[in-house]
């Protein structure tokens, strides 16, 4: 038991490690502005949010990951019944996850790189309610996980 305990402790060590210095000031990481249609289509409404570095923001995100249920879909490190979403803040930019998100079937529709994936894995991915408000933590969330 004692064993089992030191060794959680040895791990979560390791898994706190990386963790840069934190910022005096919660760091705003500034959205990449990608390619024309690279934030998806326009016409599909996205809320106004801030992708942030700070660890409370990013601890609210991962409840709503879990919340949410997008787990029950995806993971970080391989493909389960969605697209594995290791790097997806750094193939995708914020206010197309947002658009993906909040509006997974118009997505499919509308977007040319939603309708590929949903062609590649023909399932399609399920609007899980995430309330606008959430989508700033949820996505600086899902960015901790490059
Ligand atoms: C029913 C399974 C399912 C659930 C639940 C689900 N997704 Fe998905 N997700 C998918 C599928 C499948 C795709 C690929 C697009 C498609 O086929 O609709 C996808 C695509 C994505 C993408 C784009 C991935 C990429 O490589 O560009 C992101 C980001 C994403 N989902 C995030 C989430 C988040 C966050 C949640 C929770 C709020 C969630 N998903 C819930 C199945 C799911």
């Amino acid at each position: 038991m004692i064993i089992a305990v030191s060794t959680f402790l040895l791990l979560s060590g390791c898994g706190s490690e990386p963790a840069p210095a934190p910022p005096a000031e919660p760091a705003a990481v500034k959205a990449p502005d990608g390619p024309p249609g690279a934030d998806g289509p326009e016409a599909i409404p996205v809320p106004e949010f801030e992708v942030s570095a700070d660890p409370t923001v990013v601890a609210r995100g991962s409840r709503v990951f879990e919340t949410r249920g997008c787990g029950a879909c995806h993971q970080f490190g391989s493909r389960l019944v969605g697209p594995d979403l290791a790097g997806v803040t750094t193939r995708r930019t914020p206010k197309w996850i947002a658009r993906q998100v909040l509006f997974p079937e118009r997505m499919t529709r509308e977007d040319p790189v939603a309708k590929q994936l949903f062609a590649e894995l023909m399932v399609q991915m399920t609007n899980q309610r995430v309330d606008p408000s959430e989508i700033g933590p949820l996505v600086s969330f899902l960015a901790t996980h490059p």
